[in-house]
């Protein structure tokens, strides 16, 4: 695992598009792993530049997201789905056929995760796009005695669903239940880019990199795969 401390949120995001911008012109067909919430905003933001002001082409590419609101589907202003068109989809020239996400308006969540895990095992991501939750989680995998190694239905913890609300109108409104991509399908990326700013991270930073390698703080797993940088801000970094 690699650190890499930048002075604010905007240097870590630019950097973080660097290294994507980097890995599709050298591999036009490369398999992305995406992440919500507001961390890879920035992230997003700089690919769009890049594809609006240095041509950089995302018509070959295979995006993957980590995982979807169980209930809501792509019309829901909450739902992951409609977040990645807002920040990313509609402003680049990826394909529709090549956007993978978890069909939250499954009727048999369990069957869909089945097949969300064989299809992830068939496609290794090149890079993996990770943030982390305030209590270390990592897609939808919580702090839990053993790690959730699969593709499964996760029940959201208390902290995450109130991190988690701002993004709805109400806390009532937000799903209890999600569906995750699991630590194996994420350990099998070539490359992980973690990244995690802002001062309420600091302590799920410092328990991920100092920690130990446990469920109780699922991001932890991250210390044994062989190609993970962590670009964190300096906010974030500051009990390191
Ligand atoms: C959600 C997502 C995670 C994300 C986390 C942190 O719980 N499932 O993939 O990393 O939120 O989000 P934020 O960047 O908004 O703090």
């Amino acid at each position: 695992m690699k650190l890499i401390v930048y002075p604010d949120y905007d240097t870590m995001s630019l950097n973080a598009a660097r290294l994507v911008g980097a890995q599709v012109r050298t591999k036009p067909k490369s398999i992305l792993g995406l992440a919500t919430g507001s961390t890879p905003k920035g992230l997003y933001r700089e690919l769009i530049r890049l594809y609006n002001e240095e041509d950089l082409d995302f018509s070959e590419i295979t995006a993957i997201n980590l995982d979807e609101y169980l209930g809501l589907g792509p019309d829901h202003q909450g739902s992951y789905s409609f977040f990645m068109k807002e920040f990313l989809f509609d402003h680049i020239n990826i394909k529709s056929e090549n956007i993978h996400i978890p069909d939250g308006l499954t009727i048999n969540a369990d069957q869909e995760m089945e097949n969300y895990e064989s299809f992830c095992d068939s496609m290794p991501r090149d890079i993996q796009i990770l943030g982390i939750g305030h209590n270390g989680h990592i897609a939808f995998c919580e702090p839990a005695d053993e790690f959730a190694k699969h593709c499964h239905v996760a029940k959201l913890k208390d902290q995450t669903l109130d991190a988690n609300s701002r993004f709805f109108t109400n806390k009532e409104e937000i799903p209890k239940q999600a569906l995750s991509m699991g630590i194996k399908q994420i350990l099998n990326a070539r490359k992980i880019i973690m990244l995690i700013n802002g001062e309420a991270k600091a302590e799920a930073l410092k328990g991920m990199v100092l920690g130990g390698v446990k469920p109780q703080i699922p991001a932890s797993i991250l210390q044994l795969h062989p190609n993970c940088i962590v670009m964190a801000d300096k906010a974030a970094a500051k009990l390191l």
